[in-house]
């Protein structure tokens, strides 16, 4: 069975493999143009990389209204509880565990995570997924960092990645990153949501066509691909 993957605008993905659906950083409604309504999202597990509101987004209202599992750094998930979630599962940087859906590292992310209410999110992270049809390595919001090259060596099958500069690594970087990763295929993520991190995927993608061995694929909002 493929494990289908859909972005759903700036860092959100939502992610359906093996009868099950997670979803990444759902920031929606907060878009200037959201994709799809929150409503409509289904999930089992919500992965929240870090606590900023662009990242937070509606975990809240989604996981009151499906049950799903929100996880996340141990400081997160506190923060979600306290909000009114019940279901959450802790873990942090470094620390893997076994889901049914499968196996999910945290992994370091360069930036902050202070909290939409003002509390003290933890450290940043990315997320390492371990699925039946290979793996996908989601960075989060990061700038550029050797560390790469170790997640590279677990063999990545898909790789989502930053590119929009400002806040997080921009296109010169995130080829620099694809260059450490190694990863069959990649996705840039994380820009043209606001001026401030325009930027021209194809151009990107362009670039990693020529200098890497790695599948660049652009997506519109919406729009997936298949594992
Ligand atoms: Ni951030
Ligand atoms: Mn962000």
């Amino acid at each position: 069975m493929a494990t289908k993957v859909t972005w759903l605008g700036h860092a959100a993905f939502q992610i359906e493999t093996s009868g099950t659906t997670l979803l990444i950083d759902p920031f929606i409604s907060g878009q200037p143009q959201p994709p799809c309504s929150v409503d409509e999202l289904k999930a089992d597990y919500i992965l929240v990389s870090h606590g900023h509101a662009d990242h937070v987004g509606d975990s809240v209202a989604i996981a009151q209204r499906t049950g799903a599992t929100i996880i996340a750094n141990y400081e997160i998930t506190d923060y979600f509880q306290k909000q009114g979630v019940t279901k959450v599962h802790p873990q942090h940087i470094g620390g893997a565990f076994q889901h049914p859906f499968g196996r999910v590292k945290l992994t370091i992310a360069h930036h902050g995570s202070g909290l939409p209410d003002g509390s003290y999110g933890g450290n940043p992270a990315g997320f390492l997924l371990y699925l039946p049809e290979g793996n996908i390595y989601f960075a989060g919001d990061t700038g550029l960092t050797l560390d790469m090259q170790l997640i590279g060596e677990e063999g990545i099958k898909l790789a989502l990645l930053p590119i929009g500069d400002n806040f997080t690594m921009g296109p010169d970087d995130a080829l620099r990153a694809v260059k450490l990763l190694k990863p069959e295929r990649v996705v840039p993520m994380h820009y043209n949501t606001w001026p401030l991190i325009e930027q021209d995927p194809n151009a990107w993608a362009e670039r990693v066509r020529a200098e890497t061995s790695a599948e660049a694929i652009v997506l519109k909002p919406g729009e997936s691909l298949e594992l």
